[in-house]
């Protein structure tokens, strides 16, 4: 077994993968920081070594993160990623699976390659990496932290594929947690509401409504879901209203449910 034992987080360039990368840090963790933007990477990575040399708490002796550029939707992935971690004397202990975007419009009007892009990020790439890192993250009593989203508890018109690719990474992430709750590994679905981060632009959310969100910080997000992560918790859904919201996705009539949604997206897309 490797002496290294680190908290991998996928799409920690930016947003809400970034501040997680922070929050693990910040508690003493050593990370390894996977994206496509190397130079985000290096960045966070060096202001990490800086706060851990600075507070003294980063153990192991290991100041800096490890920073692997790869894009995680590519097939081989996370056999490049494993590869990589062996190389640096690593092993997962701790799982995060942030990286993944959305596409607003209907599904009829968007891109068909985009929307498999889409799937292919969020919930294939997601659920490889989650079974190639399985074995080390059993044999360390591990965790793993898979971003779903309040979409995933209800039907999405305007966002069909992205609300059905968080509802799979929710019902995936939680029957992951029943099957492994004997061995001591746990599993967390972090499910935040509308977050301030580059989601909106990559989404095609028009830039009018970007400051309209009243969402939490990308920062209070990471926040509530290490707390959560760390205390073994199923699903963590950030925010009073968005437990709300999610309470209304999953026990309101469907057809209210869609008409709800449909009229909030409709709202935020950029006229076509
Ligand atoms: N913001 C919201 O309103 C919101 C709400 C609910 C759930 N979420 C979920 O939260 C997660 C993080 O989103 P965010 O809001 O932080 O968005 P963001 O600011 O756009 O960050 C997305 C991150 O994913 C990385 N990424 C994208 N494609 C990738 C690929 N193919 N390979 C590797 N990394 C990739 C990006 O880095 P590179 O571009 O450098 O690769 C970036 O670090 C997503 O799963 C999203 O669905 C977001």
């Amino acid at each position: 077994m490797s002496a290294r034992k680190v908290v991998l987080v996928t799409g920690a360039s930016l947003g809400i993968g970034a501040e997680l990368a922070r929050v693990f840090a910040s508690h003493g963790h050593d990370l390894a920081l996977a994206a496509r933007s190397r130079d985000r990477l290096e960045a966070l990575a060096d202001e990490i070594a800086a706060s851990g040399a600075a507070s003294g708490i980063i153990r192991s002796g290991i100041l800096r993160p490890i920073v692997i550029e790869i894009d995680v939707a590519r097939p081989g992935a996370a056999d490049a990623l494993a590869a990589r971690l062996l190389a640096e004397g690593a092993s997962v202990e701790i799982l995060v699976n942030n990286a993944g975007f959305g596409l607003i419009g209907p599904a009829s009007a968007l891109a068909r390659d985009e929307q498999i892009e889409m799937v292919d990020l969020n919930v294939r790439a997601l659920t490889d990496l989650t079974l190639a890192f399985l074995p080390d993250i059993r044999a360390a009593r591990g965790r793993i932290l898979n971003v779903a989203s309040v979409a995933a508890f209800l039907p999405g018109p305007g966002m069909a594929a992205y609300y059905a690719t968080k509802a799979f990474v929710l019902s995936f992430s939680e029957a992951l947690w029943f099957e492994l709750r004997e061995e001591g590994v746990t599993v967390s679905a972090l499910c935040p509401g509308p977050t301030a981060s580059g989601f909106g632009a990559r989404a095609g959310v028009h830039p009018g409504m970007l400051d309209s969100v009243r969402g939490l910080t990308a920062a209070q997000v990471a926040q509530a879901g290490y707390e959560g992560l760390m205390a073994g918790r199923r699903v963590v859904v950030p925010g009073f209203g968005f437990r709300v919201s999610a309470w209304f996705g999953r026990f309101a009539p469907r057809l209210l449910v869609m008409s709800f949604v449909a009229r909030v997206q409709m709202k935020r897309r950029l006229p076509p």
